[in-house]
């Protein structure tokens, strides 16, 4: 083998390797139990407006998006004169289903407000004993497959002051919010054979208002909305880079054209 090949093989090789063993360290440093896969669609206008009404239903209650706007909001969730819609019905739709906050003098909200809520830190560190974190970036910093299996796995824990624990988030501080739809699961732990310990498994002893399928939907669109509003710049970000990358392709065409033409009368 020549030197230069093995050169480039070193080239492509070594960093292809760090990667590898980062990723494979990152994923092992996780507690609890292993995530499920959140499998989302960030075009999906549908999933990403239900996540939303859920949001601001469930959610905001205790969880800001302080760098959110209501109005940016519904535009990029398909909510615009592209469907049909004026200024003035998308403005009734969010006062009708999605403001459920006011101001000072107890006006709601205007659809430019920031997604800000009512909760103060100090009532919540009364209520919860910790604070409640404003969620813009959970879907960055925690990631999208363990916000699903988080919204998945509270269970009943007596031994807690929410009388709830959850599998990926140990201790938690935060109520099952969304109970009366997927009902209440305990843990179980099955025989471990003295060595082993068994894989605990939830099962659900009291089902809610949805079907267990149903109850995953709701959850991977709320996911699917809080990964938007951790970025939302990526739904046209990644468009951008397919231009970019069409672009480049055409420009070297054009270049490889070029040089022929130039060259071709030299010999
Ligand atoms: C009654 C108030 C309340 C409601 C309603 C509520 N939460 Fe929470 N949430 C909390 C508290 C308190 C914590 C902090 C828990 C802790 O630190 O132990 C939390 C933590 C979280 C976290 C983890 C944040 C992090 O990175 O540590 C996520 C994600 C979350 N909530 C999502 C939701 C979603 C989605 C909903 C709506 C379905 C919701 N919460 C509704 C109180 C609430």
């Amino acid at each position: 083998m020549s030197n230069s090949i093995r050169k480039w093989i070193f080239v492509l090789l070594v960093p292809a390797l760090v990667v590898f063993i980062l990723g494979s360290v990152s994923g092992g440093a996780g507690h609890g139990a292993a995530l499920q896969s959140a499998n989302i669609d960030l075009h999906d206008k549908q999933s990403l407006q239900n996540g939303a009404k859920y949001y601001v239903n469930y959610c905001m209650g205790c969880h800001s998006l302080k760098f959110s706007r209501y109005n940016r909001m519904a535009e990029d969730m398909g909510l615009n004169e592209e469907h049909g819609l004026t200024g003035d019905d998308v403005s009734t739709l969010l006062k009708e289903n999605m403001i459920f906050t006011y101001d000072e003098d107890g006006k709601q909200d205007k659809v430019g407000s920031l997604m800000k809520n009512a909760y103060s830190p100090k009532a919540a560190a009364e209520a919860f004993g910790t604070s409640v974190p404003d969620l813009s970036l959970v879907g960055r910093s925690r990631g999208t497959d363990w916000i699903y299996s988080y919204l998945k796995g509270f269970y009943l824990d007596s031994s807690r002051p929410m009388g709830v624990n959850n599998t990926v988030f140990k201790d938690v501080g935060m109520p099952h919010v969304l109970w009366e739809l997927q009902g209440w699961q305990e843990m179980e732990h099955a025989e471990g054979d003295g060595e082993h310990h068994g894989e605990p498994t939830l099962t659900l002893s009291k089902p809610g208002k949805m079907s267990p399928g149903e109850y995953d939907q709701v959850v991977r669109d709320l996911t699917n909305f809080l990964t938007y509003v951790s970025e939302p710049a990526q739904l046209s970000r990644k468009m951008y880079g397919v231009f970019t990358l069409l672009f480049l392709l055409l420009l070297f065409g054009v270049s490889w054209m070029l040089e022929k033409e130039y060259w071709k009368d030299i010999h």
